[in-house]
């Protein structure tokens, strides 16, 4: 009988956030997976497990989802990806891929999970604890309160837009891969009459060098970065 694949979100850093389901399902797996965007990079995912996973008997393996700007590169490595999937679950085994925060917000897994259900596999979602879920906890802020919206929303060079429509159109907004856009979230912020103390930014949240703060234009912030903008205060 083939095996069945599960995405499971982690949580975004503390271990102590991972759901009961999460751990269970990782600890009847024999495959842990994660992806990478190169080759050893390793995985956060991968460390929120280990105080409460045994995985000295399971097999680790890394995926590697190539952000090489040739389209035919990258979709060898998919391609490339699902073959070994399969081949495993053709064996019977079972694999958790692993996620940080909940595996409904931008990962990767669910374009693997439609792949692989598409040939015919038995797959699941486990859901986690989002980043920005956290980090609003953290600081202590609702992120939406009685009628108001939330808007979520990435940094990307091409969608600048987005974030502008969501500025102006809702309450609250969570910005998501906000590291390198932070001087623009502040200039947009501007523009809008949207005082700065509006913002916060919830950077490696449950994770070492955690930061939940205001927004300084200057500061360098990591990959892990988040800013939730509370319009109303
Ligand atoms: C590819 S998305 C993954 C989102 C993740 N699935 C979630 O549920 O939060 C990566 C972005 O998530 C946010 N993120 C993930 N982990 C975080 C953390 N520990 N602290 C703050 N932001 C985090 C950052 O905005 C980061 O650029």
């Amino acid at each position: 009988m083939a095996g069945k694949l599960y995405g499971i979100g982690v949580g975004p850093g503390d271990t102590g956030l991972m759901t009961l389901r999460a751990k269970e399902v990782l600890e009847g797996c024999g495959v842990i997976a994660y992806p990478v965007k190169r080759i050893g990079e390793g995985s956060v995912a991968l460390e929120i497990i280990k105080p409460v996973v045994d995985i000295s008997e399971k097999s680790i393996e890394e995926f590697l989802f190539s952000m090489d700007p040739d389209d035919s590169v990258r979709e060898k490595c998919r391609e490339d990806n699902l073959n070994k999937m399969c081949r495993l679950l053709d064996n019977g085994e079972d694999i958790a891929m692993v996620t940080l925060g909940d595996v409904g917000v931008y990962s990767t897994y669910m374009y693997i999970d439609a792949e692989i259900k598409a040939r015919g596999y038995e797959t699941e979602v486990v859901p986690g604890i989002p980043s920005f879920c956290h980090g609003a906890a953290v600081a202590g802020i609702p992120l939406m309160i009685g009628n108001e919206g939330l808007a979520v929303v990435p940094v990307a060079k091409e969608n600048s837009r987005l974030l502008e429509n969501a500025m102006d159109n809702f309450d609250n907004i969570v910005v998501m891969k906000a590291f390198k856009a932070i001087g623009m979230i502040c200039d947009m912020m501007r523009e809008r009459d949207i005082p700065l103390d509006r913002a916060t930014v919830v950077c490696n949240v449950g994770l070492e060098d955690e930061y939940v703060g205001p927004i300084v234009r200057d500061r360098e912030y990591g990959y892990f970065t988040t800013v939730i903008i509370k319009k109303k205060g």
